[in-house]
Formats: C-alpha cells, structure tokens, sequence
C-alpha cells in the first residue's frame, strides 16, 4: 500500500493506524466495498483526515435475497436433502420422510431494520410470516424465527449469546447474514446439541474465514461462505461505488456520496 493516495478495501481488511502507516501520509480516501464498516478505525482515519466511504442501496436485495434462500433452505431442509441424495442413500417417498415447517404463520423478529432487514421483512412477508421489527431481544420468547440484520458494533457483539439461546423457543430458527461475532458461536453450538433451537442458517462466521467444525456435524445447520452479496451486477454496483468514491475525493476533490467517516 506504500504510497496510496486511494485504497479500496474489504470486510477483513482492518483499517486503521497501522494501514495507514504502510500507506503514508498522502493516503485521502479509503472506500470500503462493503456496507457494514466494522473494520474501519473511525477515530484514526478522522485524526488523519482520510475519507471512508461505503457500498449501501446496491446489495440491500442481494444480502436479502441470500438470507432468504438460507431461511428456505433451512425450514424446508434442502441442503439436507441434497447431502442425503449426494451420499447415495437409499430413499423413498413416505408420509412423513424429511419433514419440514412452512412459512405461512410464523413469527418472525428482524434484527435491525435497516435496509437489508426492511427487504427481508417484505419478501418475509409475501411468504405469509408474520413480520416484527426488533431493535432489542425483547420479545424473543414469541419468534418461531429470528434473522439478524443489524451492524456489528460494541453493543451488538455477541447480543445472540447462551442467555438468548435460553430464551428463544425449542421450535425457533436462527438466520445470520449479518456479521459472525454478533452471534456467540459456541453458544450456538451448545444451543444446537441441546435443542434448546431447532436449526440455524448462517453467511457469516465469528472467525471468517473460519468455521466452527462442530457446526459441520449438524444436518439442521445451513452454511454459505459470506455470499451476501454475492451476485454479478451487485459486486460491479458496488465497484461502481467505490470507483466513484476514489474519483470524488481524488479527481474532482469534492466530498463522496456515500461517506461515512
Ligand atoms: C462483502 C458485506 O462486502 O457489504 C458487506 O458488509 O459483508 C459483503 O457485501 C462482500 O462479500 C465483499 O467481501
């Protein structure tokens, strides 16, 4: 990075003093490509001066889209049934062979409802669930699902800990598309193998691009590797941004339209 004027950086990349360090003094603007900005070092780049900018609107559908697929692929047991068919197990069709649980009627919590949680709230609701908004764990005895939505900070840390896992019905499912470490992975380990939930959908992990193994062993665990927003015309919408952003401060010097520190 030695004598960067721009940087684009991803998710993993932390941001901050010793980055900057390697890049110099000349460094202007570091345009993440990536909404969430859990990586950036805010208070460093502002005792620099180092504009950051994100990727927000062109993923919303994407990361929403995904988190829906897992929420799917969880209740109706479709990562399930493709590792059975892969094995070459013997199968046949019974009343009661792989059951699942529809969508229709259940309860579903969005943890932080922002953009990506309003989108997973509408396409939720087109499937007949029964929406509800959270901004705390209150009420979280109530959902039969709880996807999570809102940013890593501080205060979000681990918010999905062993006391939640307690609280949550037998019956319930957990999605993550947010970010890993807002969900203790042990804890939901340990949440797992005591049926305390009945499965989990996970696009993120605490230790990217780690995975708990003893998440590996469970057939109602549902696994992508952080494809959020993993699609075509997204990753070059959100290309498009962070070129802009770069060109912005660099070219034109005027302020980025998605700055965020
Ligand atoms: C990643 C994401 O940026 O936008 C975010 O916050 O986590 C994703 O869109 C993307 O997968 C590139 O690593």
């Amino acid at each position: 990075m030695s004598g960067a004027e721009g940087i684009v950086s991803t998710p993993l990349d932390p941001v901050g003093h010793a980055l900057f360090d390697a890049a110099g003094p000349q460094l202007r603007v570091v345009a993440n490509f990536a909404v969430g900005t859990d990586n950036i070092d805010f208070d460093a780049a502002r005792g620099r001066g180092i504009v950051i900018t994100n990727t927000p609107d062109v993923l919303t559908a994407a990361t929403a889209e995904l988190a829906f697929g897992l929420l799917l692929s969880l209740v109706r047991r479709i990562g399930e049934g493709d590792r059975l068919l892969r094995r070459g197990e013997q199968w046949g069709w019974s009343t009661s062979f792989m059951l699942g649980t529809g969508l229709q009627g259940l309860r579903l919590g969005v943890l932080g409802y922002g953009r990506i949680g309003r989108e997973f709230g509408r396409l939720a609701e087109a499937h007949g669930m029964t929406v509800v908004p959270m901004r705390t764990l209150d009420g979280l005895e109530e959902m039969d699902v709880l996807s999570v939505h809102c940013p890593l900070k501080p205060e979000t840390h681990h918010l999905i800990d062993a006391a939640a896992f307690a609280r949550m019905k037998p019956s319930a499912f957990l999605v993550n598309s947010s970010r890993g470490p807002v969900v203790d992975e042990a804890a939901l380990v340990d949440a797992l193998a005591q049926g305390q939930i009945a499965g989990a959908a996970l696009d993120v992990f605490e230790r990217e691009p780690e995975v708990t193994e003893a998440l590996l062993g469970f057939e109602n665990v549902v696994l992508t590797p952080h494809l959020g927003s993993a699609t075509v015309e997204t990753r070059l919408g959100m290309g498009r941004l962070c070129v802009e952003a770069l060109h912005a401060v660099l070219l034109e010097g005027r302020d980025p339209a998605n700055r965020v520190g």
